[in-house]
């Protein structure tokens, strides 16, 4: 029998599953997760520290998996489902993360894409009416440091952010959002382990860090359906504002703005998730480390914006 493959980023939420998901040990499939298990609070965590990105299903119960994640993907994005914020944006999460992971390992692919762009406005959309549901989102931990999930945390302070900055243009968030979720393209299919102090690289290593922005737009920029601000914040959010950023070490001027915003929410969410600071002291740094290298008005912006989730 051929058993097809789910992302564990869609099992999410209080609503039960009604079909079985199996796990391939050993060229074998073994059943993991059963019909009526849910995934929310102290259980998604769990299933997350098994840092397991895909599970299988038998095709016989594809219309039930579809059919769970449809009901599910309404429910979080409507105010009015009658579910707890907390577990509608456990779903948002996952719903965004799933995305970004497509769009990563088959950026090729159109349909994935636009499903992706489509989501991020309505992402952008819960944002900006829902600011519990932002900052519940921002604090949702990243507990097996995955580059998706990365994504979805520093597209959720970048439109808090933009917000902050005064744009309030839905397009441009949703620009945002796409360039946040697809920012580390390049880690996602070289696997470098990038969950570790940058000093602790290799030469090698390091090499492979420095050509990351680089790489993932010569990836997507022949691609026709890639939007063109989205390429330019996966080129350009490791670059600072003074011209000492990589890779080509362009000044503010030659920056689009909503780079450097991502690049700052990047810089933060990368002290806590792949350096383990805590919220606290990558706040604290935030200020000390980059004055200089984003304008002060974002720094101050981002950090108001963190404090006020404390
Ligand atoms: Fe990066
Ligand atoms: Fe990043």
């Amino acid at each position: 029998m051929e058993y097809l493959p789910i992302r564990v980023s869609t099992l999410r939420g209080d609503a039960q599953i009604n079909f079985d998901a199996f796990v391939k040990i050993n060229e074998k499939f073994v059943l993991y997760v059963r019909k009526g298990d849910s995934f929310e609070g102290e259980r998604l965590t769990r299933l997350k520290g098994k840092k397991l990105k895909k599970m299988f299903i038998v095709p016989d119960e594809e219309p039930k998996y579809r059919d769970y994640l449809s009901k599910n993907i309404e429910m979080a994005f409507d105010k009015n489902s009658g579910k707890s914020v907390q577990n509608r944006v456990e779903i948002v999460q996952g719903i965004q993360q799933n995305n970004a992971e497509e769009v990563m390992e088959n950026p090729e692919n159109e349909q994935s894409y636009n499903a992706a762009k489509d989501a991020a406005g309505r992402f952008v959309n819960l944002l900006i009416n829902e600011p519990e549901a932002l900052e519940r989102l921002a604090k949702i931990a990243n507990v097996d440091q995955n580059i998706a999930h990365h994504g979805v945390t520093v597209s959720t302070l970048a439109v808090g952010l933009a917000k902050r900055l005064g744009i309030s243009d839905p397009k441009v968030s949703q620009m945002i959002t796409m360039g946040s979720l697809l920012h580390d393209l390049d880690h996602f299919q070289t696997q470098l382990n990038i969950a570790r102090k940058t000093a602790d690289f290799t030469p090698e290593e390091m090499t492979t860090y420095k050509s990351h922005p680089l790489a993932a737009a010569r990836k997507v920029q022949d691609k026709k359906h890639f939007d063109q601000p989205v390429i330019n914040i996966i080129l350009q959010h490791e670059e600072f504002i003074d011209g000492k950023g990589f890779p080509q070490g362009l000044n503010e001027s030659k920056l689009d703005p909503n780079s450097v915003i991502v690049g700052l929410c990047n810089c933060f969410d990368r002290m806590v998730v792949f350096e383990g600071m805590s919220r606290a002291d990558a706040t604290k740094k935030l200020m000390i480390d980059n004055v200089g290298k984003y304008p002060l008005g974002h720094i101050q912006q981002l950090s108001a914006l963190l404090n006020s989730m404390k």
